[in-house]
């Protein structure tokens, strides 16, 4: 079943006196339980793709669907509804509330929702045992690290059961060691829950976590690579697509 199917989209930003196309018709379909990685240059669209797919940000024209549903269609009042029972959302910074504990934070999108607390509590168990942070609940996330923080994160964006998860690089604030980490989670996630995820990165080793990987090059896709089920495969084609569509390397770090 596909997911997300993603058909002829475009995106000008600015106006008619100065205006930028990110996006110049960009067509791709995701299956649901897909792990998809998508990369390329900066500035080659990837932020704009994933800011249009998960309704943060609207298209200048094409088609957008999200589990059946057209998404360029829905109105900005049921949006936030579509979003809080079909989306999740990771990004590089966290965004975790410093005020609160990773046990409120983690529950925030139940509790605005009215969500009966045992509920809560029951999900709330089985994803942080299921991401590794089951012993950090009662703690504020200054006291975690930074991969800490992330799966705490990526446990906020379960809470609600979503069908996809959006992540733009959510690995890039992260040292290597707690990047596997997530990454693992992901995985985890992925096969546990059969949570579809699209996952923004510039890390060759976060893309061979995926099952497929997606390029894109001045706002059009440039080419796929697909997982033989090999990550150490994987990296190695991922890097030599990279170095074909002819980035120099700190484009990539
Ligand atoms: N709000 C905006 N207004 C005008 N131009 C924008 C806006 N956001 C992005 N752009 C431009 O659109 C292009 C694509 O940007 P985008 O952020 O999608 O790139 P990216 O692939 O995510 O890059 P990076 O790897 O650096 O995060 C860039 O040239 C960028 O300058
Ligand atoms: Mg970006």
């Amino acid at each position: 079943m596909r997911m997300v199917e993603v058909s002829e989209v475009t995106k000008q930003y600015g106006d008619t006196t100065s205006s930028y196309r990110a996006l110049k018709g960009v067509t791709l379909d995701f299956d649901a339980g897909e792990f998809v990685g998508i990369m390329g240059p900066s500035g080659s669209g990837k932020t704009t793709l994933l800011n249009i797919m998960s309704t943060i940000d609207r298209a200048t024209s094409g088609k957008i669907n999200i589990d059946g549903i057209d998404i360029t269609l829905i109105k900005d009042k049921e949006l936030a509804k579509f979003r809080r029972d079909t989306i999740g959302f990771v990004f590089q910074a966290f965004n975790l509330l410093d005020n609160m504990t990773i046990r409120d934070n983690i529950a925030l999108p139940l509790t605005l929702n009215n969500v009966k607390l045992n509920v809560i509590m029951a999900k709330m168990t089985e994803l942080t045992q299921l991401l590794g942070i089951y012993e950090q609940l009662d703690k504020y996330p200054y006291e975690l690290s930074g991969g800490q923080k992330q799966r705490a994160a990526i446990c906020r964006a379960l809470i609600t059961s979503p069908k996809v998860i959006f992540a733009d690089e959510p690995t890039g604030a992260l040292d290597s060691k707690s990047s596997s980490e997530v990454l693992e989670c992901f995985k985890n996630v992925n096969r546990k829950l059969s949570t579809t995820i699209i996952m923004v990165t510039h890390d060759a080793v976060a893309a061979s976590y995926c099952d497929r990987v997606m390029f894109l090059k001045d706002g059009r896709i440039h080419g796929r690579l697909e997982s033989e089920g090999n990550k150490q495969d994987l990296f190695k084609k991922v890097l030599d697509m990279l170095a074909v569509m002819g980035g120099t390397s700190h484009e990539f770090v």
